[in-house]
């Protein structure tokens, strides 16, 4: 997996938001993050979910020692603090313990990216599931904002929200992600974008592989590569880099056509 040369790259630093919890921020961020390196762009994935971090229990790295509350705290370079997975991105985690949680200040989050601009071609970043100081604070930290919401009434309404909110702290939104799509009888692509302004960017599917992947800590873009919603993800990778997707083909496929 090779590292581009960044050095004629600016750093994107990209916020993906929901608002409404249990959307899927953490599963896309581990994912996009996966599927953004195996393009050959240098990934560091942020765990700005501060109040309740699991992006490392997503990633399989729950237990490093040094967390971005101890970077937030100025106890810890943020260069020391980021730990490598071995998919090929480097990861800021959040801390488990509630001691090191409790009373971290989020306002020093953009000081945090902004000392990361230039080391790396994209920042992806999780946050907390609400529209309180924490997420403004995130959103600072930002450039470019991925909104995801499930199909529904209420995870839409609150995708709309985040989509005002970002574009009031001058956040270019770069489009909405649709995850969990399964239900003919849930709201259609055509809608959520007529009600949100804004251009759907991928639709992942239901998928019980995503369950399955979290379950082993190993993102599913890597654990089942060929899965309807890895597909999905790798796509949206390639969108967001302008490049044209090309489905990876297995061997029978190759030698016969099939
Ligand atoms: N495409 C999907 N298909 C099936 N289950 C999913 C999908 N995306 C997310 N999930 C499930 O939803 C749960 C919440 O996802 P998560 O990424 O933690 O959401 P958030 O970070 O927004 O709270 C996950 O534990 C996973 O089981
Ligand atoms: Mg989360």
């Amino acid at each position: 997996m090779g590292i581009t040369n960044i050095s004629d790259k600016l750093t994107r630093r990209i916020l993906v938001l929901s608002g409404k919890g249990g959307v899927g921020k953490t599963s896309l961020v581990s994912n996009l993050a996966i599927a953004l390196a195996e393009l050959g762009e240098n990934t560091i994935a942020v765990d700005a979910n501060l109040t309740t971090p699991n992006l490392g229990m997503h990633l399989g790295l729950h237990l490093t020692s040094k967390t971005i509350h101890d970077v937030l705290r100025d106890k810890v370079d943020v260069r020391k603090a980021m730990c490598f997975h071995p998919l090929g991105i480097r990861v800021l985690t959040g801390s488990l313990n509630v001691n090191k949680i409790r009373g971290v200040n989020a306002g020093r989050l953009p000081e945090v990216t902004l000392s990361l601009m230039g080391k790396a071609d994209y920042i992806l970043m999780d946050c907390a599931s609400s529209f309180g100081q924490e997420v403004i604070s995130t959103l600072a930290a930002c450039d470019e904002v991925i909104v995801i919401t499930n199909p529904d009434l209420p995870s839409v309404t609150e995708a709309f929200k985040g989509i005002k909110i970002a574009g009031q702290e001058g956040k270019e939104v770069l489009g909405v992600v649709i995850n969990r799509l399964k239900d003919k009888k849930k709201l259609k692509k055509e809608d959520i974008e007529e009600i949100l302004g804004v251009p759907v960017l991928a639709e992942i599917p239901e998928d019980e592989n995503v369950t399955a992947s979290i379950s082993t800590k190993t993102p599913i873009v890597s654990y089942k590569p060929n899965s309807p919603a890895a597909k999905e993800i790798k796509k949206l990778a390639c969108k967001i880099t302008g490049r044209p997707y090309k489905e990876e083909r297995g061997i029978f496929s190759r030698i016969f056509g099939w």
